[in-house]
């Protein structure tokens, strides 16, 4: 991997995460590969930003309070199912590392791991964090996610690094 500015990197901005999906790696101790679509990057607070969105009910959630880091993880499009089994089971039910054959080892300026098969690896630290909320909402769309409330937690990762194959 090659490690690169983050502000150098060219990526279509809906075609990363809504088309491709990525893997977020997180959880110190027992880390734990979740798939993301939603979010995106940019600058704020003047520091290169990745967002992710996450609803409480997932493991990932736990995860991510507790060690406030993660790392984003882009794979070939070889690698598709796997990213539907960590789309679809939850960590605290499975070893997604073990059925799906992925792999991980440590990153470089995060203490959470990155994928092994990955094309594109953001380590991120969370700055921020902000909460959806129903008194947000100016349009229907947004409604029609929270029918079960579960309103996402939106973490505003600065990206410390930023890796290419
Ligand atoms: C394509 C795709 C995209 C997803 N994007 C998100 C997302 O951005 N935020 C989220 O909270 N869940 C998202 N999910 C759902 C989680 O990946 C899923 O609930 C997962 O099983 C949670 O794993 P965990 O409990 O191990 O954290 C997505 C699922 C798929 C299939």
């Amino acid at each position: 991997m090659q490690r690169m500015d983050p502000k150098a990197l060219d990526l279509r901005p809906f075609d990363v995460l809504d088309t491709r999906w990525a893997l977020l790696v997180a959880g110190r101790q027992r880390p734990n590969p979740m798939t993301v679509s939603w979010g995106g990057m940019g600058t704020v607070w003047n520091l290169p930003v990745a967002t992710a969105f996450v609803r409480p009910s997932r493991f990932t959630f736990e995860l991510i309070e507790k060690d406030r880091c993660f790392t984003l993880n882009v794979l070939p499009e070889e690698y598709r199912d796997a990213l539907r089994l960590c789309g679809a089971k939850s960590g605290r039910d499975i070893d997604k590392w073990k059925e799906t054959g992925l792999a991980h080892e440590p990153s470089v300026e995060v203490p959470v791991p990155r994928v092994v098969q990955a094309e594109l690896v953001l380590e991120c630290r969370v700055a921020a964090f902000t909460d959806i909320r129903p008194e947000g909402f100016l349009t229907d769309e947004p409604t029609a996610f929270y029918s079960s409330g579960d309103y996402h937690r939106v973490y505003f990762g600065e990206v410390l690094a930023a890796w290419r194959a």
